[in-house]
């Protein structure tokens, strides 16, 4: 049910196209500009001294800039970077491996932090806080532990869960920030970067209109610039203009929010089933056949930074900007509403 042009998480043909528009230093990462100040001054501060950065937690919806921000770090700190991620720390003898690895002010990538196992999490623990390593050597009677020194290393994670991540894993970063949505402006900005390093030209207009459509999202707005490149080329223009633009963005069935059909289904069924709300996720889930973490990460953040749904004590709400958008009345009984919306 999910328009693929629209979702935030990253297609498998996406790779090379994600790594040639990402920023490779602070000064051209573009938004979450509290972020990137204080970034800029632990960083100075840190190689001043001559040691490594603080351990830095990422948190955020999928797509906003995450492992960008990680290898920022590394190039900024002139460190090498090893990534990896949770799911694939199976054992700990996994992350015992890669720790052992790393060199002194080395950088380690750990995304999707908060699918770690409790036994590979037990290890990180001592490697973060005194640099140490402790391990089993054999098995059975004759099994001893043994404890290593590890080199200073900086630990960057990223999660698109932070109520998952544990409390004393949490505690141990020094760092730790939420990405929030990109305004319009900014992914503007975005769109006529990758715009320039993709050689394709973008008028202003049409920018604005990808960006507005984007869902605050880098990758999105990105993606969609790709595709109305091959409208505007179907079209015979050189240029990607705003009637280029609205076209392709209408053809592909990105609404001015850029919401997509199963943002649209779950505002319905909140309204149409549940009087509006507050109706609980789960229960929201099971009426739309979808899986709960998808709606929880992917859908509700949007919808809520955009003010269409509110998050109650007793479940989620639809909002009166929500019915007005999908052409319905909100004082209740169900109808078209003649005004204009939003
Ligand atoms: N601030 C930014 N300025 C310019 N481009 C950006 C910015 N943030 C993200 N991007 C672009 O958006 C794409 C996705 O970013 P990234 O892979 O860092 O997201 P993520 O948060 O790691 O997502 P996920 O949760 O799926 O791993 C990249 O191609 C990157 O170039
Ligand atoms: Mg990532």
């Amino acid at each position: 049910m999910t328009n693929e042009v629209l979702t935030p998480t990253a297609q498998p043909d996406e790779g090379a196209f994600e790594e040639t528009l990402r920023p490779r230093r602070l000064a051209e990462f573009v938004g979450q500009p509290r972020l990137t100040a204080n970034l800029e001054i632990f960083v100075a501060a840190a190689r001043s001294r001559g040691e490594p950065l603080d351990h830095v937690l990422f948190a955020g919806p999928p797509g906003l800039g995450k492992t960008t921000l990680a290898q920022i770090i590394a190039n900024e700190m002139g460190a090498e970077i090893h990534t990896t991620s949770g799911p694939v720390l199976e054992r700990a003898g996994d992350l015992a491996a890669i720790l052992t690895n790393l060199q002194a002010g080395d950088v380690l990538f750990i995304d999707e932090i908060h699918r770690l196992g409790p036994a590979v999490e037990e290890i990180l623990y001592p490697a973060m806080e005194d640099f140490e390593l402790d391990l089993i050597i054999g098995q059975g009677p004759a099994a001893r532990s043994m404890r290593l020194t590890l080199p200073r290393f900086t630990l960057v994670a990223a999660t698109t869960r932070m109520g998952l991540i544990t409390a004393p894993l949490r505690d141990r970063f020094g760092i730790v920030h939420r990405l929030g949505f990109y305004t319009a402006s900014d992914l503007a900005t975005i769109v006529h970067r990758s715009a320039r390093i993709l050689g394709i030209a973008v008028t202003p207009e049409a920018a604005e209109e990808i960006a507005r459509r984007s869902r605050g999202t880098p990758r999105i707005a990105n993606r969609l610039l790709r595709r109305v490149r091959d409208f505007a080329h179907h079209l015979g223009t050189a240029d990607v203009t705003l009637e280029a633009a609205q076209w392709g963005l209408e053809q592909m069935e990105v609404d001015a929010f850029g919401l997509d059909q199963l943002d649209r289904t779950l505002l319905l069924t909140i309204i149409e089933n549940y009087d509006g709300g507050p109706v609980g996720l789960k229960a929201l889930a099971a009426s739309l056949g979808e899986d709960k973490g998808t709606l929880e990460d992917i859908n509700e953040p949007y919808l809520l930074q955009i003010g269409f749904l509110q998050r109650t004590p007793r479940g989620r709400v639809a909002t009166p900007r929500a019915y007005r958008h999908l052409g319905l009345n909100p004082s209740g009984a169900t109808g078209p509403l003649f005004e204009d919306a939003p």
